[in-house]
Parts: structure tokens; C-alpha cells; sequence
């Protein structure tokens, strides 16, 4: 399996994590989340040294969280500082975790070395810009490993049939061959791909695209019931190892001479919290139509059947497989649709330990 120390990780929205406990599994670590009376992030290890109970199942008190089992007390650095009948013996403690909270997510390091706030995705800084749409943010559990669901990210050819309701099979004719190198220079059709050695950044554009989808998202933009000539699209995908994802879509009206583009932006974590189970958050974002509920919604309700869509192919998969590792026994068929993937692959494989 392929998880990456020295990161970090989303636990949950900000709003999640209040002054009771909270559990939560990351790459197989047991982490207990409160706030501290200053409104501080508390993560610990959630598990007691004592007989290994979780201390999610324990009570907090003012200065510390006490074991559920025998009343061991541990401070909110993680120190023991109570323990039944005795003193609390020397080194007695859990695990303190460096946590922050930045663009509406705690953040918990994970690895031995130290925290690095330059490894946040700084694509995700729009998602505390105000100038931008009010965005709704969801959570979907996956009981499936998370580099399936980043090749599925990372993959256009499923869209016109996990997401027959809205991609039409006619969207890929546009995107046929192997991707070119490095970023498009105008606005012809085609894929792009962009290799660094911990990123991938790729682009899908038409420039007259009549994908539903599109068209829907320019008609919000104009204020339109709907659009029905051809769109200039873009998606610029930004990829952060090992499961950071900001996809930007882009469209422009083909038949005026200067129209700004629609830009929506929906931000993705893939949060490893075992071999077998992925809390996915995502975040959706516009610079159009800001103070309208009813594009807000067109966008969660668009986003939410895409994404249920695609969990439900990815846990079908995932069962089917006899493990999450589809460069080993598995042995699949490449198509030329699995490039990116594969290369988004090899960075998580080359950054793991
Ligand atoms: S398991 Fe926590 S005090 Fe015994
Ligand atoms: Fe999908």
C-alpha cells in the first residue's frame, strides 16, 4: 500500500471538530480531535497506552481527556498526568499530532519529521476566497483504496458512461491519441499533460464543445434557462501527490467577440484512513452568478450525482479486485485514457515509503 508520511491530511471541516471528541482514522492512525478552551486544535493519539482503549470513548475534562477504561488522565500535549492508585510512570503519554486549520479544513502532519505548512495545496487557498461563490462542502465515505478513485480523477474516458446523464460519448472524439506535453498555447482541442516530480497538471479543452454540462454552466452564468450553441471548454486538472485535486472548468461563449470565461472550481481530498476506506471531501467554488441559490444548488446537485456515480464504480472495482495494488498481481489492460493516471501512480509509488 502507498501512503505518504511527512503530509498533510484533511480530518474534517473546521465546524467538525468542537470541544467533545472526535475520532478519526488517518493512513491506519487512530486520532482523537477536540478544541482546546482557546478554541486550539487538540490531535492526539487515540488510543491509550494503558490497555489500548480509545480515549474517543473516554470523557474530556477541562485540561485534558480522561480513559474510559481505568481513568488514566492525559493533558492536551498528550503527557499522562493521572493514573489509577499511582503516580503516572515515567514517559507515560499519547502521541500529540501538529494540527492546523486553513481554507475551512483541519489539517493533521502526519510522519516524523517536521511540519511543513508549503505542503498545504495552495490550489485549495480558493476555497477561503471571498470573492468567490459561497461553496457547499460534503464528505462521502469510499470503502475502497484511494488511488482508485485518484485514477478515476485522473481519467476522462468513464464520463460519458458513469455519467451518461450528462457526457455524451461524442465528448471524447475531441480527445482522441495519447496527451501532448506540457500546456496548450491556444485553444485548440486536445489533452495536455504537465509531469513535476510530487504534481500533475493536465488540460482537456474544446473550443466548440456541445457537451450538455458545459452548456448548463455557461446558461447559469448568463442567467439563461439554457445555452444550445457551442462552448469553449477548459479543464485544467491541478493534481497534488498523493490525493489533492483542484479541477477548474472554463467556459466561454463561442459566438461573441469578447465574453470573460465562467470559471468553476471544485476542490478534492482523498483522505487515506485505511487500505480499504477513503473519506473524500470536496468543495465547490464559482466567480459567476455569487449571490444565486439556485446555480449553488445546479452545481450540488451536479457534483454530488457525479461523485455517488463514481463511488459506486470505484467500490464495484475495488470488490472485484484482489488487491487495491493494479500495477501488481492484477495485471490490467492499459489504454491510452490510463497515461496520467499511471504517471500520478509512479509519483505516489516514488514519494511512499
Ligand atoms: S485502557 Fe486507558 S486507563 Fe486502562
Ligand atoms: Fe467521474
Amino acid at each position: 500500500m502507498n501512503f505518504i508520511k511527512n503530509m498533510w491530511y484533511i480530518a474534517g471541516e473546521s465546524e467538525d471538530v468542537s470541544d467533545s471528541l472526535t475520532s478519526r482514522k488517518l493512513l491506519d492512525e487512530n486520532i482523537v480531535l477536540l478544541r482546546d478552551a482557546g478554541g486550539s486544535i487538540i490531535a492526539l493519539e487515540n488510543r491509550c497506552p494503558h490497555r489500548f482503549a480509545p480515549l474517543t470513548l473516554g470523557r474530556r475534562e477541562q485540561d485534558g481527556i480522561r480513559c474510559g477504561y481505568h481513568g488514566a488522565k492525559f493533558g492536551f500535549d498528550g503527557q499522562c498526568l493521572e493514573a489509577p492508585l499511582q503516580t503516572p510512570p515515567k514517559d507515560c503519554g499519547v502521541r500529540s499530532y501538529t494540527a492546523i486549520e486553513k481554507y475551512g479544513y483541519v489539517w493533521v502532519w502526519i510522519g516524523d519529521g517536521d511540519p511543513d505548512h508549503e505542503k498545504i495545496p495552495s490550489a485549495f487557498a480558493v476555497g477561503g476566497d471571498k470573492d468567490w461563490a459561497g461553496f457547499s462542502h460534503y464528505e462521502l465515505e469510499i470503502p475502497a483504496y484511494y488511488e482508485l478513485f485518484n485514477d478515476n480523477l485522473f481519467d476522462i474516458t468513464h464520463a460519458p458512461y458513469v455519467h451518461s446523464d450528462d457526457f455524451d460519448p461524442d465528448f471524447l472524439t475531441q480527445f482522441s491519441g495519447p496527451p501532448n506535453q506540457g500546456t496548450p498555447e491556444g485553444p485548440e482541442d486536445g489533452v495536455w499533460v504537465d509531469i513535476g516530480s510530487d504534481r500533475i497538471t493536465y488540460y482537456v479543452q474544446a473550443a466548440g464543445s456541445e457537451d450538455p454540462f458545459f452548456q448548463n454552466m455557461l446558461a447559469a452564468a448568463r442567467g439563461e434557462s439554457e445555452y444550445r450553441a457551442a462552448v469553449h471548454m477548459q479543464l485544467q486538472v491541478r493534481w497534488m501527490a498523493p490525493c489533492y485535486f483542484s479541477f477548474q472548468t472554463k467556459v466561454t461563449a463561442t459566438t461573441e467577440e469578447a465574453n470573460e470565461a465562467s470559471i468553476a472550481t471544485t476542490l478534492m481530498a482523498l483522505i487515506p484512513n485505511t487500505e480499504r476506506q477513503t473519506s473524500f471531501y470536496f468543495m465547490s467554488r464559482r466567480n459567476f452568478a455569487i449571490d444565486d441559490a439556485h446555480v449553488t444548488d445546479m452545481f450540488r446537485n451536479f457534483i454530488m450525482k457525479t461523485f455517488i456515480e463514481d463511488r459506486a464504480i470505484v467500490t464495484a472495482q475495488s470488490a472485484n479486485m484482489t488487491s487495491h495494488d493494479v500495477n501488481g498481481d492484477a495485471r490490467p489492460l492499459m489504454f491510452v485514457g490510463d497515461i496520467v493516471g499511471q504517471q500520478g501512480r509512479r509519483i505516489v509509488a516514488s514519494l511512499s515509503d
